[in-house]
């Protein structure tokens, strides 16, 4: 059976002839003094090493960041500024309802009160919720903290401190159109 572990090989009892002595058991004592034992590493390489991996952690760090912040703040959406505009269909709108239509940054919502149309923000000048039409009270509704504005959107009772914005509307055909009064 081949001997193992304690195995002196030519090269290496060559390599120990510097700075360690061997004993008749083939124990190592002695031998370079640490700083000396160093000399063979490569410091460059370790740090040029170090420097790939700290590039890699970086970038899948940045790879798996990057969706994260996208989701979180969702790109600016440019809305082009406009007079007037087509925002849906008359048809949209039966005679005792409302319907919000977006308009430029704005939100209108229009209202057929028996056949008379009238737009105006529906975006609550209080702390921004959106109004509703209330037709059995003839008003716009704020259900946040009980504003009441009337069709127009003057102020009728609550906490709001301004009138809802008013919008022209008119219908062309079957077109819906409001535009800045
Ligand atoms: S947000 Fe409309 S009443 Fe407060």
């Amino acid at each position: 059976m081949a001997q193992q572990g304690n195995f002196k090989s030519p090269a290496r009892m060559g390599g120990l002839e510097d700075g360690a002595s061997v004993s008749s058991s083939g124990a190592v004592s002695g031998g370079k003094p640490r700083e000396d034992g160093l000399k063979g590493v490569n410091f460059e390489r370790r740090s040029f090493l170090g420097k790939v991996v700290g590039g890699v952690g970086a970038a899948v760090a940045v790879s798996t960041l990057y969706p994260v912040v996208k989701y979180i703040i969702p790109p600016v959406k440019e809305v082009k500024e406009v007079n007037e505009m087509v925002v849906g269909k008359a048809s949209e709108v039966p005679e005792n309802t409302g319907k919000i239509y977006p308009f430029n940054q704005d939100k209108v919502i229009v209202v057929n009160d028996n056949g008379q149309l009238t737009a105006c923000s529906a975006i609550c000048t209080h702390l921004g919720c959106l109004v509703r039409w209330e037709d059995k009270e003839n008003l716009l509704f704020c259900p946040c903290h009980s504003a009441k504005y009337k069709q127009t959107g003057e102020i009728i009772s609550g906490p709001q401190p301004l009138p809802l914005a008013q919008y022209a509307v008119r219908v062309e055909g079957d077109d819906l159109i409001v535009s800045k009064a």
